[in-house]
């Protein structure tokens, strides 16, 4: 199994990360996954102009273009033999004596990556999930796809122990998104989702979706909605590049519309099939 390690590809086993790191010692990077569908990348330009965005915002230039780590990435996926799955990838500020201040010029970026075999979770789409609330308690830049998810792990690790499989994030009374997926409600045959700002990831599948709603006459709406609006939806989906869309029946024990996935879902689902096909 190979990975890439800095520039270049090597056997997993040869990967070696400075103790002094700081992704290890600080979670000071960003990352990605990136989908792969039979050996090929999904929305992989979207994913990697995301990774820079999220370097830029935390006052990082990548020390590899988008094209460089695409075709590195593709290359990477063609040794490892992968089919479906995906590639995640991260890159920190680089190993250097601890100090909270960022490293002196010239500490080089620590980039990895690895490819992962993963089924599209089918009996998840034609079932559906259940789910908890669970308040959000995590920074005010969930914009940045940072490295530090203590709080996404903590909520998830809740949703987990309750025998379910997304905890939705509200910061009071507003739902932001799910731990590692973003949350749509629909309402009245609208999909309405977390306006796109620093409270929330904006996801790339929240993205695809986006366009899909458009090209089909689905209203798709940014607003911000409450606990009580989830609670009374229809319907409510998670989305993201491992889950696709995934019908929730379930929050906090009590059903969603008719405790079964709603046929608004269903139509997104069949449309973001054919997206990947
Ligand atoms: N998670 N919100 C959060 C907090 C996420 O971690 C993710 C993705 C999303 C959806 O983003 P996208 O559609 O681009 O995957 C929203 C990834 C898959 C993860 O951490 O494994």
């Amino acid at each position: 199994e190979y990975v890439v390690f800095n520039g270049e590809i090597i056997e997993r086993s040869q990967a070696k990360i400075d103790v002094e790191d700081r992704g290890y010692q600080f979670g000071d990077g960003v990352y990605e996954v990136i989908r792969v569908y039979n050996g090929k990348m999904f929305t992989a330009n979207e994913h990697l102009e995301r990774l820079v965005s999220s370097a830029e915002k935390i006052g990082m230039k990548l020390g590899w273009s988008i094209g460089e780590l695409e075709s590195l990435f593709a290359t990477l996926i063609e040794k490892n033999g992968l089919g479906t799955g995906i590639v995640y990838m991260q890159v920190t500020r680089g190993a250097s004596p601890r100090n909270h201040a960022f490293p002196p010029a010239g500490v080089a970026q620590t980039l990895v990556a690895y490819t992962r075999d993963m089924k599209r979770p089918v009996n998840n789409f034609a079932n559906g999930v259940k789910t908890i609330l669970a308040e959000d308690i995590r920074w005010l830049r969930c914009d940045i796809k940072s490295l530090n998810l203590l709080g996404n792990i903590l909520a998830k690790q809740k949703a987990a122990e309750a025998g379910c499989y997304e905890a939705i994030l509200h910061r009071g009374e507003k739902i932001t998104e799910g731990s590692s997926s973003n949350i749509f409600i629909i309402k009245d045959g609208a999909v309405i989702t977390h306006p796109a700002n620093n409270y929330i990831l904006n996801g790339i599948t929240r993205q695809t979706l986006e366009k899909i709603c458009a090209a089909s006459g689905i209203p798709f709406i940014e607003k911000e909605f409450t606990v009580a609006d989830l609670l009374g939806a229809d319907e409510i989906a998670v989305g993201s590049t491992t889950s696709e869309i995934t019908p929730v029946v379930e929050v906090d024990g009590k059903h969603v519309g008719d405790g079964a996935p709603g046929h608004v879902t269903k139509k997104l689902q069949s449309l973001f099939d054919q997206e990947i096909e």
